[in-house]
């Protein structure tokens, strides 16, 4: 029987995020482990505040709310576990080979093709967890400002089938908090090894040579001056070669 069998589902055909959808949820019910899918957002969150363009019938726009019941602190690989477990259902649904720019954005041919927002809140139920990501399935018209980033799979995949297959892989992470569910297949899709990124840390940014992921899912990076790093929050960027 799948895992997400016991998921609650919820779909929209319109809706400002799911990820806000979760937290209005939480805040006004009892506590139901629920996926939530709309067809279109119209005010698509991104990490570090920025929006997630999400037309009608394009993308996979879901968000799973969760309520764990270990500590969140035991749930650190959680954006790591994310990103594999979308990477492995759209290579399942497609037979394309995403590949994993740290700490969770899903690239293919060089752009985009899904992000992920992972958050946890307060509610008056104990801590709760959601997990919103965004899939370009058939997206072309992007806006200018992600036109050389964004891209999509160009597959007109079931985006309920991709969601529930997610679901399936990611709800033994949430139980168990077991990073060795994700960490061999991480590393296998990491494609930054070797790469000079320039880190955007909140002391700062600097230009580094990427080294590779810890077994909790941190960056571990050379800086230009020789000095090692290890990086658990932030972003990375390509440093263009000249
Ligand atoms: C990013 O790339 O910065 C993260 C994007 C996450 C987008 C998804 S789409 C479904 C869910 N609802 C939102 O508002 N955001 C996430």
């Amino acid at each position: 029987m799948p895992k997400s069998q016991s998921l609650r589902v919820l779909r929209y055909e319109r809706i400002d995020s799911t990820n806000l959808e979760a937290r209005r949820l939480a805040a006004n019910e009892p506590p139901q482990s629920t996926l939530i899918i709309a067809r279109e957002q119209s005010a698509g969150r991104g990490r570090m505040d920025r929006s997630f363009y999400s037309p009608a019938d394009t993308g996979l726009y879901m968000t799973l709310l969760y309520y764990p019941d270990r500590p969140i602190s035991e749930l650190s690989g959680l954006t790591c576990a994310a990103a594999l477990a979308s990477a492995l259902a759209i290579e399942q649904q497609s037979g394309l080979s995403p590949r994993i720019k740290w700490v969770n954005d899903l690239y293919l041919d060089g752009k985009k093709v899904c992000g992920i927002l992972c958050e946890s809140f307060g509610t008056p139920h104990g801590t709760a967890i959601s997990v919103g990501i965004g899939i370009n399935l058939t997206t072309k018209d992007f806006p200018d400002a992600l036109g050389s980033i964004a891209g999509s799979l160009q597959r007109p995949i079931d985006p309920e089938q991709l969601a529930q297959l997610i679901c399936d892989s990611l709800l033994p992470y949430l139980q168990s908090g077991d990073n060795t569910l994700w960490l061999s297949g991480y590393r296998e899709r990491f494609m930054l090894r070797g790469v000079r990124v320039n880190c955007m840390t909140s002391g700062g940014t600097f230009p580094a040579t990427v080294l590779d992921i810890t077994d909790e899912g941190a960056l571990t990076v050379q800086a230009d001056d020789g000095k090692m790093h290890i990086l658990y929050a932030g972003e990375v960027a390509h440093i263009p070669l000249l």
